[in-house]
């Protein structure tokens, strides 16, 4: 357990549900680490998301569940700042985020926002520590500092005998997780994962989903994930349905 993180999700929606306070919490649009109201979006004549709302308390862990095809993905691309809506508001701890221009919203991604995806996209002729550290890089971070972080983050993954090594010479898990440690390099208040286990054997992706909670019990983080996989959905704080391009709470 490394001592020295500063992570910045100090709040947790930790009441009752249908309680007053969170009656109150729901009707503050302050109090979530991420608040989407009614967003649509079409490709083409396919009208996929059609007026979701969805909010995410911080330290929170909610799964979207749904068929194949239901539009989860795009619903976490547009939640995610890596797509936009045809409209409807994503608010980051009050903030709107829709007004900000491509390049402010590339380093408003890149400082706040962390994702681990199905197939990890490390890049394949760096070592795991390289490719940890590059999102610190490219936020500017002191190299030594980004390094240290990185060294303690992958150490606190169970990875400290694997730094130098580059991606094919870890096991589908040990890539998962130094995907995980690149999320979270730079303090992110958020983290998006679309079937992050998709791509694990059981073992492993219990063991994926078991840190996922680590963090979350350990440092607050928050985890917004879209899965396939029951165990994970049933684990969760919420699970959400996507049905007929909305959710079902
Ligand atoms: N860039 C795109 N252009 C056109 N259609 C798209 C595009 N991206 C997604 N779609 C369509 O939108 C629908 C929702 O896709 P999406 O990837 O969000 O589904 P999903 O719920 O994540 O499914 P899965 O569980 O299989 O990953 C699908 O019918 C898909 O074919
Ligand atoms: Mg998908």
């Amino acid at each position: 357990m490394v001592a020295n993180f500063k992570y910045q999700t100090p709040r947790v929606l930790s009441v009752p549900s249908n309680s007053f306070a969170e009656t109150f919490i729901r009707f503050n649009p302050f109090y979530y680490m991420l608040k989407a109201s009614n967003i649509h979006k079409s490709y083409d004549t396919l009208h996929v998301l059609k007026g979701v709302d969805f909010s995410v308390g911080k330290g929170e862990i909610v799964s979207i569940v749904g068929k194949s095809g239901a539009g989860k993905s795009t619903l976490l691309h547009i939640i995610g700042t890596l797509d936009k809506p045809d409209s409807g508001s994503v608010l980051y701890d009050g903030r709107e985020i829709s007004a900000l221009n491509t390049n402010e919203l590339a380093s408003f991604r890149n400082e706040h926002i962390g994702f681990i995806f199905q197939f990890h996209h490390l890049l394949p002729e760096f070592t795991a520590l390289e490719n940890v550290c590059i999102p610190g890089f490219i936020l500017k971070t002191p190299e030594a500092k980004v390094k240290k972080r990185a060294k303690e983050l992958l150490d606190y993954l169970g990875l400290s005998e694997r730094l130098g090594h580059k991606p094919n010479q870890l096991s589908g898990g040990e890539q998962q997780r130094v995907a995980v440690a690149r999320a979270l390099i730079n303090n992110p208040g958020i983290i998006f994962a679309d079937e992050p286990s998709g791509n694990l054997d059981s073992a492993s992706s219990k063991e994926l989903h078991d840190l996922l909670f680590k963090l979350r019990n350990d440092f607050q983080q928050t985890f917004v994930i879209v899965t396939h996989n029951e165990e994970l959905a049933d684990m969760s704080d919420r699970k959400v349905e996507m049905q007929d391009g909305r959710l079902a709470q």
